[in-house]
């Protein structure tokens, strides 16, 4: 193993991020190459700086006139050169700042400083990489973002065990959920992934439900069980009801054991309405973690990145800054928050009048989605329907589920919209009965 990985290692000692890693995780480690004496020479070397893979004139990089012109009032430096293996140092300040605001729960609690990737799945596929190895297992509940199959068990050979959702109640299954981590203890170890607001019901927890997931970690975490949670809060922010928790779960797990070690994926994606930026952040956490172990951790995350993406996009980095840093940021968040929260009443209001014979809505209240369960099972059939009939584009999940989002409507359409849907579902229902 090379000597930069056995160190790295050697200040993980005695922590539950050492006994989580996989293989790779284990072998890797930021070489001290180039992307390393670079970063030394931008510090230090005042005179000339001759070490990046970079074209500079007169001090700036150079930049193609008509791509300057695009630009807006980005400089070249803001545009076209790298940015850090680990994202821009003011943009991860910022950031870490967001954090500590949208999660006062969080108090004092020590945190990693967020490192940028290239988006939420570049940060989940990184930790998948860092901590899953063939046969371990991923519990997630049974509704979930596709794209978690591909990355843990597609890509890494990880094994995703699922747990109902939802209870009789319609909230989120604390016992099933139990049941699963409890169903792990023999393995000594699991990824654990909460998504909320979650792809694709739309459903986030409320403050007594998150206190009863926290419950349910720490108490597995108590017998033995070491557990990476990882939560991806993609569509932080949008919380629709007065009743749901309005933090991410990673304020109340920060430090909730010692056998727990939380990974925070997030990004503007969403929450900043930037989807083609692709600019997310992994921030870690856990009982016990000193600066020096979260930083030994992020050189190896850092390693990881090095490898792949090498770095994420500088101009997205460098309009992300201004707008964080722009007095009128909130303000403009909250307008597309009305836009969206109002879309949502409109829907809630249209399912609500209905019966649930046809479609039953499952319990949503937050994000971009809701989605219905389709009684004849026929999922997949009523949406080739409506659209090749009615010209409208659903997802079908298997043959059980239909989701639509919602975020994506007007909200003068998102009426005559349901209304194709259910004539639809009935017209397909009848069909299917006979
Ligand atoms: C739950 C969830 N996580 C992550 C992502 C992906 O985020 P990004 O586009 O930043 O990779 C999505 C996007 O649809 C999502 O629904």
């Amino acid at each position: 193993m090379n000597t930069l990985a056995v160190e790295l290692n050697d200040r993980l000692s005695g922590t539950t991020s050492l006994e989580l890693l996989s293989d790779f995780g284990k072998r890797f480690f930021f070489p001290k190459g180039i992307a390393a004496q670079s970063a030394e020479a931008t510090a230090k070397a005042s005179r000339y700086n001759a070490t990046i893979g970079m074209a500079f004139e007169r001090g700036e990089p150079m930049i193609l006139p008509s791509l300057k012109s695009s630009m807006g009032d980005l400089t070249a430096g803001e545009a076209v050169a790298y940015a850090p293996n680990a994202g821009d140092a003011v943009l991860r300040k910022l950031w870490a700042e967001e954090i500590r605001k949208k999660n006062p729960d969080l108090g004092s609690a020590r945190i990693g400083t967020p490192t940028v990737v290239t988006g939420l799945t570049n940060g989940i596929a990184h930790l998948a990489d860092l901590f899953v190895d063939p046969g371990d297992p991923v519990v997630i509940p049974d509704m979930f973002w596709g794209n978690y199959r591909l990355i843990f068990e597609t890509r890494k050979g990880g094994r995703i065990v699922t747990y109902p959702f939802f209870d009789s109640d319609g909230t989120f299954n604390v016992e099933e959920f139990r049941g699963a981590l409890r169903g792990r203890r023999e393995h000594g170890k699991a990824v654990v992934l909460l998504n909320f607001p979650n792809n694709p019901t739309g459903y986030s927890p409320s403050t007594d439900e998150v206190d009863a997931i926290a419950e349910a970690i720490r108490d597995e975490a108590d017998a033995g069980t070491r557990l990476l949670l990882i939560t991806d809060d993609a569509y932080f922010g949008l919380f629709y009801e007065p009743e749901t928790y309005r933090q991410s779960i990673f304020a109340k797990t920060a430090l909730l054991h010692p056998n727990l070690l939380t990974a925070k994926v997030d990004g503007a994606t969403k929450e900043d309405f930037a989807w083609g930026f692709r600019v997310g952040f992994v921030t870690f956490a856990g009982e016990g973690m000193t600066d020096d172990h979260l930083s030994a951790l992020e050189r190896k995350l850092l390693g990881a990145i090095r490898s792949s993406i090498s770095n994420s996009s500088r101009p997205a980095q460098s309009l992300l800054v201004k707008l964080l840093q722009s007095r009128s940021h909130e303000e403009e968040k909250r307008r597309c928050f009305e836009l969206l929260a109002a879309r949502y009443r409109t829907v809630r209001e249209i399912v609500c009048a209905r019966d649930t014979a046809v479609l039953d809505p499952l319990p949503f209240n937050s994000g971009y989605f809701m989605s219905f369960r389709v009684v004849c099972r026929r999922a997949e059939l009523l949406r080739r329907r409506l659209l090749d009939e009615r010209s409208i584009g659903t997802i079908a999940i298997k043959d059980d589920f239909l989701r639509i989002a919602y975020s994506a409507v007007d909200e003068e359409d998102i009426a005559p919209l349901y209304e194709e849907v259910y004539r639809m579902a009935s017209s397909v229902a009848t069909e299917s009965a006979r």
